[in-house]
């Protein structure tokens, strides 16, 4: 077994010791029910709302989604009108989001997606897309808000005796999907590592309001559930056999920005330290996805912390390095995302991570009584904030929708810190990330604390609106787009109508439609 500070062991095979479907399906009645991806897609019916598992590219079904594509494109072919509902976690891989889409498949996604073809057809207006806070998705189809769910199509590590469900490598809204669904397919997956079982906690106290009690979790590593997910057998229609690897996450090196922005979050992780309004061990992190995230990551696991813990969403390469240096004692998320070389090293050290690991549903992963509870230090990507610190996570030029909120607003709102980065300016430099008036409002300025670029960082908690336009302006923005945006709030405060929020509503948005027009935000 390895021990925290052990360098990382590499197995470069990813193929596990193959264990056969009969051991994977442990319940007797259910394996009558094994059949093929093709008879399973068969009975999902038209207009259906199907709930899949899925979070972040790990534990989304893999077969059935695909044969379902095949079978519209089919009747498609025909003539014949075929769409579903398409709920998930958050976002999948191209087996599912993409294959489905490609053949005009999905009516009305939610909650989250990051697939191109998906997002083009969002973009287009050919599909309905709600984009939602992953921690009100469980909770919106308890309250029927979302519709009725008619079937659920769930990968999994394995299915016990009694018919209970050992989770993939993600939780997602599983539990919900099991618990609502008319109709369940089990895709059982013999690439994930049976080694899982164990490292999985789901609980079953949720109730609807007004019997709601306390979430009885009172540090990031607590089990208050169980490890399996319930599952009625009599609801099972089929189960299929699949024997393929998770979408493979590549995260890019860090560069020189995203360095600077993990270098600036962690001088002033370090001064709170040292101001004594966070403990050395600082308090629970919660990083988002992408890159800069990682490269984040990358830093504090170089830097001066340790014994520190996470609960958080997602855990990406970054978080496992973390845990195998000791930085990081123990992760709490609702999947994994990980590169190959990660899934790798996962797989060979599964013992390790199983004592250092829990992963939740994302009701609880991402619940806003138990962030503000344990007082989390949120740290999220955005697209661009605007001088006064709202916050645009999800819309390109205010109109096209990049993601989606996903997890961004859950944590923000609820953190004792929330910090938002991105790089001062876009596409190389035509776009200047902090801009007079967001093109869209994810996070307003009463959620955002601290925004982060490489240029540097703006500490906005107890400032008024002006001071904290100047503060970000000064610390934030690129060079090349300070002048204008001084000049913009000098003009603002000569001429806006009121004093509070200084704003010129003709102009602030003239950047955006500058930069549509010519492809360039301003002559800088
Ligand atoms: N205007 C226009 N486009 C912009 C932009 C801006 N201000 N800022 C970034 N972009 C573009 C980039 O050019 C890039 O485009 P490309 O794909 O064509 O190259 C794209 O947006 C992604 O930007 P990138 O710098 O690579 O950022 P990222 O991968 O770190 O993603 C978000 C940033 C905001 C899109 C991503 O973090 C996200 O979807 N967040 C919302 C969900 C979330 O926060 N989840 C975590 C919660 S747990």
């Amino acid at each position: 077994m390895l021990e925290p500070g052990a360098n990382r062991v590499r197995c470069h095979s990813k193929g596990l010791s193959v264990m056969p479907l009969s051991d994977r399906v442990r319940h007797t009645g259910l394996r009558q029910k094994i059949m093929s991806a093709e008879d399973a897609a068969a009975l999902i019916p038209a207009g259906a709302n199907v709930g899949t598992s899925g979070f972040t590219g790990a534990g989304y079904p893999k077969a059935v989604p695909k044969a379902l594509a095949r079978r519209i494109e089919m009747l498609h072919g025909s003539g014949e009108d075929f769409q579903i509902g398409l709920w998930t976690g958050a976002s999948t891989a191209p087996e599912l989001d993409g294959a489905l889409a490609k053949v005009h498949g999905i009516e009305m996604r939610l909650p989250y997606q990051s697939d191109p073809s998906v997002r083009k057809q969002i973009n287009n207006g050919q599909m309905q897309y709600t984009d939602m806070h992953l921690s009100h998705v469980a909770q919106f189809v308890w309250f029927g808000f979302l519709g009725h769910l008619d079937v659920a199509v769930i990968e999994v590590a394995g299915i016990l005796p009694d018919g209970r469900l050992i989770p993939s490598s993600s939780v997602g809204n599983n539990k919900t999907w099991l618990d609502q669904a008319d109709a369940i397919i089990l895709e059982v997956n013999t690439r994930q590592n049976p080694a899982l079982e164990g490292m999985h906690d789901i609980y079953y106290g949720t109730e609807l309001p007004p019997h709601r009690i306390p979430i009885p979790l009172l540090n990031p590593g607590d089990r208050i559930g169980e490890a399996y997910l319930r599952c009625d057998p009599a609801k099972v229609i089929a189960v299929v056999q699949t024997d393929a690897p998770d979408r493979s996450n590549h995260f890019a090196p860090p560069d020189e920005t995203s360095r600077r922005i993990a270098g600036h979050i962690i001088e002033f992780l370090q001064q709170e330290v040292k101001a004594g309004r966070l403990p050395a061990d600082l308090l629970p992190l919660q990083s988002g996805v992408g890159n800069i995230a990682n490269a984040v990551l990358e830093g504090l696991n170089d830097g001066p912390f340790r014994n520190l813990t996470a609960f958080t969403e997602v855990l990406q390469d970054g978080m496992l390095d973390m845990l195998r240096s000791g930085t990081l004692a123990m992760a709490s998320a609702t999947a994994l995302s990980l590169s190959d070389e990660a899934t790798a090293d996962f797989n060979a050290n599964i013992a390790f991570y199983r004592e250092r690991i829990v992963l939740r549903s994302q009701e609880m992963s991402n619940h806003p009584e138990l962030i503000r509870r344990l007082g989390l230090i949120a740290m999220n990507a955005m697209i661009e904030a605007d001088i006064y610190g709202n916050v645009n996570s999800t819309h390109v030029m205010g109109s096209s929708m990049m993601n989606g909120i996903g997890g961004s607003g859950d944590f923000a709102r609820n953190a004792y810190l929330s910090i938002f980065m991105t790089p001062s300016t876009a596409k190389d430099g035509a776009i200047s990330c902090i801009v007079p008036m967001v093109s869209h409002v994810d996070h307003t300025e009463h959620d955002v604390q601290v925004i982060v670029t490489e240029q540097g960082l703006a500490d906005l908690r107890g400032l008024s609106p002006t001071q904290r336009a100047r503060l970000i302006v000064e610390r934030c923005a690129h060079p090349d787009y300070r002048p204008a945006l001084l000049e913009y709030m000098d003009r603002a405060q000569r001429e806006s109508s009121g004093q509070h929020t200084p704003h010129l509503l003709d102009d602030a948005l003239g950047w955006h439609s500058g930069y549509l027009k010519t492809g360039s935000m301003m002559a800088p």
